[in-house]
């Protein structure tokens, strides 16, 4: 294990020193395919110093693909995703997306703010799930790619109009992705208004840290979070706050996710399964800071998630059902990719007690995630 380590540790050493022929973060772009309009989205393929790839389109923002290594150093494609533009655009369960206006649901798609109702685009049974019908996910971002001393990245911007899904107030989005030296993801969300509005963002990549194919269930998850929204028919907040202990939800300690997901508890069997939001204790942070980790004991790899928001929507893949062939001709079957989307908690705009959600004129709607990686090898 020693040897097979010697290389990266000796080539990321090269590129801290500055030596003539150290690796360096690039970028390339090829086209994707076409929107219906004709314009053309771009895939780019961004590469750190240390052999990590990630591919970002600028249709939705989507990491179509991220590459990063077991404990023995070998490279695995951890996200789900599709191999077109075109399977993304034909139907897509959000896979590697950025979403918004407002990420996971409002019930009964309306908010009222200032005294004005807001009917926004039903796409969710009676409520708005993910920003709507054609939400961030679906539409083509402007996009610039970048090299600097951190890494590779790519920086989005999209304007979305005033009453677009509903939602008041032209919208000005910027999300810069970047893929550092030292293998981390970390999102950067900006957001304008020149109207009250509420706002929302996330990322939607599924996860699977055993590569592509596998169960997602013998992977070990930490949640520091002491309670959870509860949520009553259609996954809406019911409004109550309830601790984990004792129920499937307390994940302070790591467990295997399998261990609880079929457990009868009422609310778990709403997902089924785990597609709840965790309270994580801290609240809105001024940095960001380790809120979860997750980690797959075959291979070695961990992930851990650091962020300043409030919330965490944990959903094990239970909808995916085996009817969707994804990258490589790999079908996926249910439970084998998760997403982990640090947010505001769900239909806040309709809780007047959880952390609120608006955005006014003059304010900069700021958020960061981190996507950590590492493995379990002694010393990494
Ligand atoms: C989310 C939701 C899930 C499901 C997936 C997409 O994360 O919380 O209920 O809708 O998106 O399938």
């Amino acid at each position: 294990m020693a040897t097979r380590r010697l290389l990266p540790i000796l080539l990321l050493a090269a590129a801290c020193t500055g030596t003539p022929d150290a690796p360096v973060a690039s970028f390339t772009s090829e086209p994707f395919g076409s929107m219906p309009d004709g314009r053309t989205a771009q895939l780019f393929t961004l590469k750190n110093a240390a052999g990590a790839e990630m591919r970002v389109t600028d249709y939705g923002g989507i990491i179509v693909s991220l590459t990063m290594p077991d404990r023995t150093g070998t490279f695995a494609d951890i996200v789900l995703g599709y191999d077109s533009l075109a399977q993304y655009q034909a139907s897509s369960p959000y896979f590697g997306a950025l979403i918004g206006r407002y990420g996971n649901r409002i019930g009964g798609a309306k908010f009222t703010l200032d005294g004005v109702e807001y009917p926004l685009t039903v796409n969710d049974g009676p409520n708005q799930l993910h920003g709507g019908l054609v939400g961030f996910d679906k539409v083509l971002w402007d996009a610039e790619p970048f090299a600097d001393s951190l890494g590779a990245g790519l920086r989005l911007q999209y304007a979305s109009p005033d009453g677009e899904e509903g939602y008041p107030g032209t919208l000005h989005v910027s999300v810069v992705y970047r893929l550092t030296d030292d293998h981390r993801v970390t999102i950067d969300y900006e957001a304008m208004t020149d109207k009250a509005t509420v706002v929302n963002l996330t990322h939607h990549s599924y996860f699977n840290l055993a590569g592509p194919g596998h169960t997602i269930l013998d992977h070990e998850l930490w949640i520091d979070a002491d309670s959870t929204t509860v949520v009553g028919a259609g996954l809406i907040p019911t409004g109550e706050i309830a601790s984990v202990e004792g129920t499937p939800f307390d994940f302070r300690t790591p467990l295997p996710i399998g261990a609880r997901i079929d457990d009868p508890d009422p609310v778990l069997q709403l997902g089924p399964g785990y597609d709840h939001n965790w309270v994580l204790n801290g609240g809105i942070t001024p940095e960001p800071r380790t809120v979860a980790r997750l980690s797959h004991p075959g291979s070695g790899r961990v992930m851990e998630i650091r962020t300043v928001e409030p919330g965490l929507q944990f959903y094990a893949g239970n909808f995916l059902d085996g009817t969707i062939t994804g990258k490589g001709g790999i079908v996926y079957g249910r439970r084998t990719g998760l997403c982990l989307e640090t947010q505001h908690f769900p239909d806040s705009p309709n809780h007047a007690h959880f952390p609120p959600t608006v955005l006014r004129p003059g304010e900069t709607y700021r958020t960061r995630t981190e996507y950590v990686f590492k493995t379990d090898a002694a010393g990494a």
